[in-house]
């Protein structure tokens, strides 16, 4: 919440942006303080923000040629809210402060990161119908609005690069700055913003010249986005929220902006107090039925599995809470190498053992000189799986990468309900189509 106090203007910050104006205050009386979580913009929420902490994590993976791909218990106690295997989670990330203060320093206002400021309107701009910007409160300290507020990883917008320009003193870099604004420039436009100029750090050091006011990178700024996870547990097993999520590891070095931070609380035991935001999507319906007896059809590739071992824990204490009968339960899973990176081996074994899981079909990658792809596995056991969804009723979820795995997905069931099911191709897409219009082809993917 913002309010508003008496405040004494010290000074402008270089007054000449296009029509936003940052100053320095003095307040009178302490600023009632903003809590960024509640401030931020949290698309598709269904809950409050609660804070959490880091329970307990594990590494998943090990070796060369595959992700860091962590398992993350979160506390619950301050959680209140009936969340189910399959939702999501919102994390509201932190910019990494080593790159906040190299942006403040190179900005030449690492003195004032601990000043109070107030956003306002420029009076003389031309620029009509200027606005604040939503996603930055009016007032607060400077830094969090570079630690919390703005995304300083976007590649810049052309337009961002034409502002810099007047603010911009070598001749060099301002035809180069006019280059990569024009048509003309717009392979090295593409070359810059997968470069190192990618990020808003690597943008000015790369016109080391250019000297912007803040205002300038305020009014051309972008919201920090939410990351999503999907909980990877069950609330039957004592409430457990876990997620599972690979680390982004970027060519220049950085990491990615969420779970770069996350996987810096882990690393250093000093940071595990440190509270996360998170708040809970509006479900969509990626959920198992209350019936245990339906038939399940689990696919996925890599971090996909996120969702399935949480329907397994799920599932499982259904069992023993129904004490009923279970569908069969099949999960197919591509990964790269048996020993590297298959997801929860050890939990899948305990499952099947425990019939939770009736068969388990796996799909390495890279440990045979041909690529071996879930999708192979499905029409090297086409029969089962099309006599389990054609007679059957079995619901078919699939999680992964959707321009990938999940198209991948669809031509295999395609091809087996031709061969297995012995329908004409377009009767098995219309098929298809039915099944997810009755919910029973569902997906949960992201690229
Ligand atoms: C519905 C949904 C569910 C999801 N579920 C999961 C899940 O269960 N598990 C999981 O691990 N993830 C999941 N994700 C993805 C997750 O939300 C994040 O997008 C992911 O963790 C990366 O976030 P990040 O902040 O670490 O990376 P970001 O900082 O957002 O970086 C992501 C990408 O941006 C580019 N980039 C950023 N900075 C640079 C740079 N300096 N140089 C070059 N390129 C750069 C790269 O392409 C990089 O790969 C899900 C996403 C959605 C939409
Ligand atoms: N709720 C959600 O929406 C959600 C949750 C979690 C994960 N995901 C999705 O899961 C995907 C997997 O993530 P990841 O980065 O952990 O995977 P990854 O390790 O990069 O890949 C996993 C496996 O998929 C294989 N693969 C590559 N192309 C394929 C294709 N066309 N068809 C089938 N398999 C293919 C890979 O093989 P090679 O690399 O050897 O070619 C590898 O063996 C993410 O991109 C994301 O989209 C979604």
């Amino acid at each position: 919440m913002q309010c508003a106090l008496p405040f004494v203007r010290l000074n402008t910050i270089k007054n000449m942006s296009n029509y936003l104006n940052l100053t320095f205050v003095n307040n009178l009386k302490p600023l009632e303080k903003i809590n960024h979580y509640e401030f931020r913009n949290k698309p598709f929420s269904n809950s409050d923000v609660f804070l959490v902490t880091i329970e307990n994590f594990k590494l998943l993976t090990q070796g060369q040629d595959v992700k860091r791909v962590y398992n993350l218990k979160l506390s619950t106690m301050t959680i209140s809210y009936n969340f189910l295997p399959g939702d999501t989670i919102g994390i509201l990330p932190r910019n990494d402060d080593r790159e906040v203060d190299e942006i403040l320093i190179r900005l030449n206002i690492e003195s004032d990161k601990e000043k109070l400021y107030e956003l306002g309107i420029l009076e003389n701009t031309t620029k009509k119908s200027a606005t604040l910007p939503k996603h930055i409160p009016r007032q607060g300290v400077l830094k969090d609005i570079f630690t919390y507020y703005i995304d300083i990883r976007k590649p810049p917008k052309k337009l961002f690069l034409k502002a810099l320009i007047p603010f911009t003193r070598d001749p060099e870099e301002i035809s180069l700055l006019e280059k990569l604004c024009s048509p003309k420039g717009s392979n090295e436009y593409a070359d810059l913003i997968t470069g190192k100029a990618h990020t808003l750090l690597g943008l000015l050091n790369t016109f080391p010249s250019c000297n912007p006011p803040i205002g300038i990178i305020l009014e051309h700024s972008l919201p920090l986005q939410p990351r999503y996870y999907s909980i990877s547990s069950s609330p039957l097993e004592n409430n457990a929220l876990q997620i599972t999520f690979f680390i982004v590891d970027n060519d220049d070095g950085t990491k990615g902006v969420c779970s770069g931070w996350l996987e810096e609380i882990i690393r250093y035991s000093d940071k595990q107090i440190e509270k996360i935001p998170i708040y809970f999507r509006k479900p969509n319906n990626f959920r198992i039925p209350t019936d245990t007896t339906t038939p399940l059809i689990m696919i996925s590739t890599g971090t996909g599995i996120a969702p399935f071992i949480g329907f397994l824990n799920h599932r499982q204490k259904m069992k023993i809470n129904d004490n009923g009968v279970m569908g069969n339960t099949y999960l197919f899973y591509g990964c790269r190498y048996p020993d590297r990176d298959f997801l929860y081996h050890n939990e899948l074994e305990e499952y099947l053992k425990t019939h939770v899981l009736t068969k388990l079909y796996t799909a390495f990658s890279r440990s045979t000189e041909k690529k071996w792809y879930v999708q192979d596995e499905m029409n090297k056991n086409g029969e089962e799986l099309v006599n389990n969804i054609l007679r059957n009723g079995a619901i078919v979820y699939v999680c992964g990468d959707a321009k990938t795995t999940v198209k991948g997905v669809k031509d295999a069931l395609i091809n087996n309900l031709v061969v297995h099911g012995h329908l004409e191709e377009s009767a098995a897409k219309d098929y298809l189509n039915e099944l997810v219009k009755e919910n029973r082809f569902i997906t949960d993917c992201w690229s």
